[in-house]
């Protein structure tokens, strides 16, 4: 597992760029539930000019609502959005016609004289546990044969064959996360982003309980069969109900990581954990 330090994010980094040399577009790979906070603050400064489209992944988890005000506010900041549920390999067919659209100049020059154009060649980028690999599986999955030693790749990495008019790169670029903001440091641990030894187990379920109760108290209450009055608890106070309502004793770790595990898996249902409404506050 990926502890950021210094010395591993330079070397991320570079890695990062070493491959940016050979793509024609980036596509960078984020958590629909944590649109803001699964990104990394350093990308657009690595990317620089280079074309990029934004993966919304797990659509299938997150508020549809929100993923749809997060994909106007994406597109309204001029970047294109693709919505993915990789899972179910739902919204793949988007990709090559944005990412068309989006290399209309380096297109040109061969639709003018009458050629067909090469491949577009582009890598998926993100932090941890976004989907990175979900993603590039499903779109080689039926093309696995490699492209061969060609040149223009690091020693080592190949470009996989998606179709007659995409290529990737066999490996994803890894992004590390920004932590330093509590908060943002609190919704990657709680969605797994970030490894569970961090932040305290229940430091982290208490977070993501609380967010529950103030944003989606039905979901909560429904899930976990609470009373309006206990839906009144402070959380730290239903934090404990909810341990010896499933008989754990004092375990608070167990039933932090039972909470953890129900919410990543979208058991009490589809969420989203960066509100819009906070980037103007
Ligand atoms: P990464 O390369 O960016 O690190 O992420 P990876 O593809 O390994 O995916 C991380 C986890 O997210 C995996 O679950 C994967 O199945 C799941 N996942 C990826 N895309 C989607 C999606 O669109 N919807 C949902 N619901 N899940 C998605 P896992 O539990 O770690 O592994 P597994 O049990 O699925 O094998």
């Amino acid at each position: 597992m990926i502890q950021w330090f210094p010395g591993h994010m330079a070397k991320a980094r570079r890695e990062v760029i070493e491959k940016l040399k050979y793509v024609d577009i980036v596509y960078e790979v984020l958590d629909a539930r944590i649109p803001l906070s699964s990104r990394n603050p350093m990308l657009e400064h690595i990317i620089d000019q280079k074309p990029h489209l934004i993966f919304l992944n797990k659509v299938d988890l997150a508020d549809p609502l929100k993923t749809k005000a997060w994909a106007d506010y994406f597109e309204e900041q001029g970047q294109s959005v693709v919505l993915l549920n990789a899972k179910d390999h739902k919204g793949f067919q988007e990709i090559i016609p944005k990412s068309k659209s989006l290399l209309s100049h380096k297109f040109k020059k061969y639709t003018r004289i009458g050629l067909t154009p090469p491949p577009i060649k582009g890598m998926c980028i993100g932090i941890p546990n976004v989907g990175k690999s979900t993603i590039l599986n499903r779109l080689v999955r039926k093309n696995i044969a490699k492209t061969g030693n060609k040149p223009g790749v690091t020693k080592g990495q190949q470009w996989l064959r998606s179709s007659k008019e995409l290529e990737l790169l066999d490996t994803p670029g890894i992004l590390w996360p920004k932590f330093e903001d509590e908060m943002v440091g609190k919704k990657l641990a709680l969605l797994g982003s970030i490894k569970d030894d961090i932040l305290p187990i229940e430091e982290v379920a208490l977070f993501g309980l609380s967010y529950l109760k103030e944003y989606y108290p039905k979901l909560l209450q429904n899930y976990y069969e609470l009373t309006d009055e206990q839906l009144t608890f402070t959380s730290s106070d239903l934090y404990i109900y909810l341990t010896e309502k499933k008989g754990f004793s004092e375990d608070f770790e167990r039933m932090g990581i039972l909470l953890l595990s129900d919410i990543r898996q979208g058991k009490l249902g589809r969420m989203t954990f960066d509100d819009i409404d906070h980037l103007s506050s």
